[in-house]
């Protein structure tokens, strides 16, 4: 195991009726001035944002709004929040909703105590000062409610990059599974498989003698693989939603990637379909994960056979330890099939001649992404081509 330094200060207030108490949480963590940041409506419609205002009002803490973040959260808008967070006095930003209006929120809490342009952070920059930031989660997914990390596409040239520092992790995160119950079985879906990406982009590894993160990630995974069907037969299944947000949280924290070099190369693959294309990006994630998988597994079989075995259930076939490693891979691709999930660039509308175009944006160079193998724009090219 490798050393590391954890530090994952938030504060998670989980289950039923905790929204109703985001304004003692907004108090608590020295909140006097709040900017509501929300997506595209889905808090308005279930009656969640008069909830929390209330709650923040009984508090007598004051608040302005800003609605309107997209899926795959845009740079026009953060400019727009940052202006208002600094003429209004703003000093606290509350997400409501998922990982767009988090990520969103984010940005907009870096750029506010920040003289130059946001985008810095997301050209690598390390974020040391933000707002502080509390979000109520209604979608388990990104993990943004207790990572570091926000994702944003700059409008110019659709670049869709990341930027993290410990001043992004949110103070504290309400998290009511039932507020989950309103979401599309497609969005559920897309949620699942970019929770099972999380953990496998640490999964996947070359650090050596990782047993313990190794057992937390496939109980992490199994936990996922049960509950997945029971939310999409029954979309009000409480526990089963409970389950799912909080393996959600913990697949992103970083509690099982500490200790171990991480991969992270499907994820930049991925962000040039969402970038191009604007799906949803778990639904990208079902579409590049495998191909990356097949590409890459004979590096070290025996991980991808273990993958198998203990994740997906298959028989270790010792004298073919690769048809092992194989038939996890297939396994992993039918259960993204059986949640609906697309898993190649039919399936999800990508086209092949944008191929050069998508791996060139990574802008690689002569560098390279991922860990676990290293990759180059010409790898990438290859896997994209896998996931036709
Ligand atoms: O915008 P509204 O109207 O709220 O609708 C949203 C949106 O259309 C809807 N939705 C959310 N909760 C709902 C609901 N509809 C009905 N009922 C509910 N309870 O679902 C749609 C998707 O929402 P979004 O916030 O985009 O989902 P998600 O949480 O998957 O976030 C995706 C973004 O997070 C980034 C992704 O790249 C993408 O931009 N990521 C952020 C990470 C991080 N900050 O650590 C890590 C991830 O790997 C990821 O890259
Ligand atoms: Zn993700």
């Amino acid at each position: 195991m490798e050393n590391f330094s954890f530090h994952s200060p938030t504060y998670f207030a989980f289950g039923r009726g905790k929204e109703e108490k985001t304004g003692e949480y907004v108090k608590q963590f020295g909140g006097t001035k709040v900017l509501i940041h929300y997506g595209g409506g889905s808090v308005l419609r279930s009656g969640l944002m008069d909830r929390v205002k209330k709650s923040l009002e009984k508090e007598g803490i004051s608040y302005i709004e800003l609605g309107g973040v997209k899926p795959n959260p845009r740079s026009g808008l953060v400019y727009q929040g940052i202006q208002l967070c600094k003429e209004e006095g703003v000093d606290f930003i509350l997400a409501i909703g998922g990982g767009s209006s988090i990520d969103s929120a984010k940005a907009i809490a870096a750029g506010a105590v920040y003289d130059g342009d946001f985008w810095d952070f997301y050209e690598g920059k390390v974020v040391k000062k933000a707002l502080k930031i509390g979000t109520v989660l209604t979608i388990a997914a990104a993990g943004s409610e207790g990572s570091p990390d926000s994702v944003i596409t700059r409008e110019e040239g659709m670049l869709k990059r990341g930027a993290s520092g410990g001043a992004l992790r949110p103070v504290f995160s309400v998290m009511n599974p039932e507020l989950t119950m309103t979401l599309p079985a497609y969005q559920t879906s897309c949620g699942i498989t970019d929770i099972m990406a999380h953990i496998m982009e640490r999964y996947f590894t070359n650090t050596k003698d990782v047993e313990f993160t190794d057992r937390l990630c496939e109980a992490t995974l199994l936990t996922l693989i049960k509950e997945a069907p029971k939310v999409l037969i029954d979309p009000k299944d409480y526990e089963a939603r409970a389950n799912i947000m909080w393996a959600g949280m913990v697949a992103h924290n970083n509690l099982l990637g500490v200790g171990r070099e991480q991969d992270w190369a499907s994820h930049g693959i991925e962000h040039e379909l969402s970038a191009l294309y604007d799906c949803a990006h778990g639904a990208g994630l079902a579409v590049i994960f495998p191909a990356w998988m097949k590409y890459v597994y004979r590096h070290d079989v025996s991980r991808f056979a273990q993958f198998a075995v203990r994740v997906w259930g298959c028989e270790m076939d010792f004298a073919n330890p690769e048809a092992t490693a194989l038939e996890g891979i297939a396994r992993f691709e039918s259960f993204l099939t059986s949640i609906n999930m697309p898993v190649n660039f039919r399936q999800l509308g990508a086209k092949e001649e944008d191929i050069p175009k998508m791996a060139e944006n990574m802008k690689l160079g002569n560098g390279t992404c991922g860990n676990f193998v290293k990759l180059t724009t010409k790898d990438v090219e290859k896997i994209y081509q896998l996931a036709l």
